[in-house]
């Protein structure tokens, strides 16, 4: 008997890594397998929400239950989060790329002996969207990084203006592409750490502790 405690409620969640076009046959890409996101929407779901997950390209399968948007870059990430009109609850566990080739090469690019160069210009921060919203939801980010994680972590709160923030390290053998994980919960007066868990276990304890610090 499974505690329907998100019952009814919409929630939002992207996953996994972008892709940003260099040609038509080559992209900038990261790590992030889409893992933790999926555990995320797939909790959601079993506690009775409504769960639309926005999802970078991902081998996995959909949760039960779960409405999947499928999207390569960052742009086109933002743009399906832009387009969901309500949400109750918004996670952010994707690692969106912070900047796209300004312009992609319209035919494969041909090799030479010369240093190639590509400009790079910033994309657009989708929590800052959801942050900015009328009606905003709660919003819950993550911070990866590969040091000083608790400053970093916290300040990526404050000026993205996220309600929670979930930082994790990763490196080496950390965080991106595995089945477990290792959180710090960080909020306005308050704070949680995670021990390495299994995705979905951690999934469970975010929400949990939404609840306890929206107190319903
Ligand atoms: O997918 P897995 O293999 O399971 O790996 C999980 C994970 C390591 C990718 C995940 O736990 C994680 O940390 N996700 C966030 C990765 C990231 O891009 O962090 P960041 O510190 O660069 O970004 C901070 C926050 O801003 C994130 O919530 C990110 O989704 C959001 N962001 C970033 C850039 C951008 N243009 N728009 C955003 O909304």
């Amino acid at each position: 008997n499974v505690r329907q405690d998100l019952a009814g409620r919409q929630v939002v969640v992207t996953a996994g890594g972008t892709r940003e076009p260099i040609d038509p046959v080559r992209f900038i890409a990261n790590r992030s397998s889409g893992r933790m996101g999926f555990a995320i929407a797939a909790e959601a779901a079993r506690r009775g929400a409504v769960v639309t997950l926005v999802a970078g390209p991902s081998a996995l399968p959909t949760p039960s239950g779960v409405k999947r948007v499928d999207v390569e870059t960052a742009a086109e990430m933002h743009a399906a989060v832009e387009s969901i009109e309500s949400m109750d609850l918004f996670v952010g566990a994707a690692a969106v790329a912070d900047y796209r080739v300004a312009a992609p090469a319209g035919q494969k690019l041909k090799k030479s002996g010369e240093t190639l160069s590509l400009e790079l210009v910033p994309n657009p921060d989708i929590i800052r969207g959801v942050v900015s919203r009328a009606d905003r939801p709660f919003v819950i980010g993550f911070a990866a990084e590969t040091d000083h994680l608790r400053e970093y972590a916290a300040a990526k709160r404050v000026a993205k203006g996220m309600d929670l923030i979930c930082a994790n390290e990763v490196g080496a053998g950390k965080g991106f592409d595995r089945p477990d994980n290792a959180l710090l919960l960080l909020w306005e007066g308050g704070e949680r750490e995670l021990a390495q868990a299994d995705k979905r276990h951690l999934a469970g304890e975010i929400f949990d502790t939404y609840h306890q610090i929206t107190q319903d």
